[in-house]
């Protein structure tokens, strides 16, 4: 049994937080058991250490110089969720596949795929990507608030920049920049006499000197906005689109699940062509929603009708 003394010294070093004192009280005790002939008892303090180590290694704690601008998440969104053309989603097994067998390529000279930009309208699962490539590959999300990076450190946006991939080069994750033209915009449009092209510049360098091991994803609504010069140092592009028939037929049925089957969805299609993914998303949760609270066991078609229309005038406010 451990002494009262290091009993006192755990509790005081897990109050403290101090987790490499714990540890080394927790191993002396463990050395104690032995000496006193409890083996088992030693080996099993020896593998909790172990556990802990192992679980706390996964949640490191952000950098207090960034811990405003980059946000990690663990997210759990799985490949088989998302609803994109065929071609698209090849695109992505792409990226998956090489990083897996990514040491193989390196033998022959060659690296995965990991700089990639992801171009297309508002809520078609740019976001989303990110986040199932991190679970996927058992990797953390860092998503970074470029928005925030240029307006609030205007002046030293370059050097949060920097900072940023050294963390990349530390830190292995996917780093998601997020709204990514508000630095990705054409050099030549910047009214704001050099700081914006700096701030280019500056991620130009960044992302092509980059080695790291990390994936760097930007995500950005309209190509066009995007500098000539970002296209080429990028490994892949790939670019989503509003979904079609195929895709919003899968998009509901997938989302209504048990609440689907009382009408057949492709009779409802045209109506709901235009919207994206997100706004079929949650029109198909309102349906399931306005369903359980009327004590109906599936969605019919007017509640779904209805749902969609709703989007939609939302839409036409929000415009
Ligand atoms: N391709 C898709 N397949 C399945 N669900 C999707 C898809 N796209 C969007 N969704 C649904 O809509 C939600 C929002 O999508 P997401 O945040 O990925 O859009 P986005 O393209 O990043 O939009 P934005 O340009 O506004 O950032 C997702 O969490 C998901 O529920
Ligand atoms: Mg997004």
């Amino acid at each position: 049994m451990a002494t009262a003394n290091q009993i006192k010294a755990l509790i005081k070093s897990h109050l403290e937080g101090d987790p490499e004192r714990f540890k080394t009280i927790a191993l002396q005790v463990a050395a104690h058991e032995a000496r006193l002939g409890h083996g088992a008892i030693a080996q099993e303090i020896k593998q909790l250490i172990d556990k802990g180590a192992k679980q706390s290694a996964k949640v490191f704690p952000m950098r207090k110089d960034l811990d405003d601008l980059v946000i990690q998440t663990d997210p759990e969104s799985r490949l088989s969720q998302l609803v994109l053309p065929q071609a698209l989603k090849e695109r992505i097994e792409r990226i998956l596949r090489e990083y897996l067998q990514r040491s193989k390529l390196q033998k022959f000279g060659h690296s995965n795929r990991r700089k990639i930009l992801l171009v297309g309208p508002p809520g078609t699962g740019k976001t989303l990507t990110a986040s199932v490539i991190a679970s996927e590959l058992h990797l953390p999300l860092f998503t970074i608030l470029v928005d925030k990076l240029v307006t609030r450190y205007m002046g030293e946006t370059s050097a949060k920049l920097r900072q940023i991939f050294d963390l990349i080069q530390e830190r292995q994750g996917i780093y998601l920049f997020d709204e990514f033209d508000a630095i990705g915009g054409e050099r030549s449009r910047d009214n704001d006499v050099g700081e914006m092209r700096r701030v280019l510049n500056a991620f130009l360098q960044f992302i092509e000197q980059d080695t790291s091991e990390s994936f760097i994803i930007a995500a950005t609504n309209s190509a066009d906005l995007l500098d000539q010069a970002l296209f080429r140092r990028f490994d892949d592009l790939l670019s989503y689109k509003l979904p079609e028939k195929a895709q919003i037929i899968r998009l509901i049925e997938n989302r209504l699940g048990n609440f689907g089957g009382e009408f057949i969805v492709e009779s409802i299609v045209d109506q709901v062509e235009g919207l994206s993914h997100a706004e079929i998303t949650l029109a198909s949760d309102d349906a399931i929603k306005e369903a359980i609270l009327s004590d109906q066991e599936k969605v019919s078609k007017q509640l779904f009708l209805a749902t969609i229309n709703d989007r939609k005038q939302y839409l036409q406010y929000s415009k």
